[in-house]
């Protein structure tokens, strides 16, 4: 029975760490941070996410989950260890690998002259080449075991999506397995066989280079929806109704199409910029990447542009803005759109009052000078327009009379489109939304 041990407890660690106790594994979490560690070991979750806090009780109390900052012991009583590290992006938006080449070198140094099998398996995002040329020198180097006759590695990227990471890590679309040696694959293999998600077999670069290709596609379309959006909006059409039809084609599909501020969080961002990277040192330059990042970069003005256009110049004026997280349903501020949208506010004059759900701790630590508020009453109060940047069901859910009672000049601008325009139209409310060409009060 395979016993597994997982450098890294971040959303990636832990959410593959508690899908795999949930397939009746025996899983060990390793973090350097003891504050992580006593957090697993309570069934606390260390951030917000749905569903992490029972999940992780139940895993503690059936034993099969458990965490260290042991790592050599950790290494030692398991079977496989998976790298689960962050891979940050350095100055010039290359990955930095130091993280990751260190933990394999620990992983190494644990099974020194240990003459048993062991299987290491990179998670973390690397750009393709690191599990070859890297990782896999680093750990076997350090094991003494320089032709790989007891530690064997794979690379096993993951594709969950913050939000919804446990239901993803339970229910992915596919589980890609890359080794360079293909006896290595079944060994990982082994840990999924609960799952009937396809399973793509190939050589490790390949894996690493199928993780940023998947990225950089769902970014590049979401760039594409806004840029048509954006252009839809200017002359009077309506990306709800194109994105609907383009959707239709089974070519297309209708996901990840949805125009707003622009893409934010921990990867499309980070791994967008890592591919452009690599391209430029292999004198491959992506121009449609660093097209991709330069628009990704302009979206968010266009929700200031459009609340100017109804509010008239914003100096002086107090402006509501309504979700900092990068997205709903987690308190991840990490590229968050919130951040150009609130500057730009600021620098044009206005007076921003903020407000999260979730994240206004985090947000607070990114802009120290932000007014964050409790309350979403208290964010609205007076209020001559408001911006909806991250679509939280306490803000789709308010009542248009809200909107009205509440704020001095009731104009709401919608950068994720998730508003009930025609009922906050019928409520007299002024409402813009990217993409969105027919005036609803004209
Ligand atoms: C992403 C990938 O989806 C996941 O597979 C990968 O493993 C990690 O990166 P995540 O960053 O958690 O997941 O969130 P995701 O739901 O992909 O959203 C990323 C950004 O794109 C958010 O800012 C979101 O608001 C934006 N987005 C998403 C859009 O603007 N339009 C869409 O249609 C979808």
């Amino acid at each position: 029975m395979p016993r597994v041990s997982i450098i890294g407890t971040g959303y990636v660690g832990l959410c593959t760490g508690l899908m795999l106790a949930e397939n009746g594994h025996n899983v060990t979490l390793v973090d350097i941070d003891p504050q992580k560690v006593k957090n697993v070991q309570s069934g606390t979750a260390p951030f917000h996410e749905p569903g992490l806090d029972d999940a992780l009780k139940t895993q503690r109390s059936t034993g099969r989950l458990t965490a260290t900052t042991d790592t050599q012991t950790a290494i030692q009583n398991t079977t496989h260890t998976f790298l689960c590290v962050g891979t940050p992006q350095d100055e010039d938006g290359a990955a930095d690998l130091t993280a990751i080449e260190k933990a394999a070198r620990d992983v190494g140094k644990a099974l020194q002259g240990i003459e048993r099998e062991h299987t290491l398996i990179t998670k973390s995002t690397v750009p393709p080449g690191t599990t070859r040329t890297l990782i896999q020198p680093a750990a076997r180097n350090a094991a003494n075991d320089a032709e790989g006759d007891h530690l064997h590695i794979a690379m096993n990227p993951e594709f969950l999506r913050e939000g919804s990471a446990i239901e993803d890590a339970r229910n992915p679309d596919k589980i890609v397995i890359g080794s360079d040696d293909p006896e290595t694959i079944p060994r990982v293999e082994i840990l999924y066989q609960n799952h009937d998600a396809p399973i793509v077999r190939t050589d490790a670069s390949t894996a690493e280079m199928i993780k940023y290709a998947n990225n950089a596609f769902l970014a590049t379309k979401i760039t594409f929806a806004n840029e048509m959006a954006n252009l839809a909006e200017t002359v009077g059409a309506d990306w709800e109704d194109i994105a609907q039809a383009i959707g239709l084609d089974h070519r297309i599909n209708p996901n990840f199409f949805r125009a707003g501020v622009g893409f934010g969080g921990s990867c499309f961002p980070k791994d967008v910029q890592a591919i452009a990277h690599l391209a430029r040192e292999h004198e491959r330059r992506s121009r449609l990447l660093d097209a991709v990042l330069e628009a990704n970069h302009a979206q968010p003005i266009r929700a200031v542009d459009l609340l100017e256009e109804e509010t008239g110049p914003l100096e002086g004026k107090r402006i509501a803005l309504l979700g900092l997280s990068f997205k709903p349903d987690t308190d991840d501020v990490r590229n968050t759109r919130a951040a150009p949208i609130y500057d730009e506010l600021t620098q044009r004059g206005a007076k921003v009052t903020a407000h999260d759900p979730q994240a206004a701790k985090n947000f607070q630590d990114l802009r120290p000078d932000a007014r964050i508020v409790d309350t979403v009453d208290e964010a609205l109060q007076g209020a001559h327009g408001v911006i909806v940047q991250a679509a939280w069901t306490a803000y789709t859910k308010l009542e248009p009379t809200f909107f009205t009672t509440h704020m001095e000049d009731a104009i709401v601008v919608d950068g994720r489109r998730a508003l009930d325009a025609e009922a906050l139209k019928q409520a007299g409310i002024t409402y813009r939304a990217i993409g969105q060409g027919r005036r609803l009060d004209a």
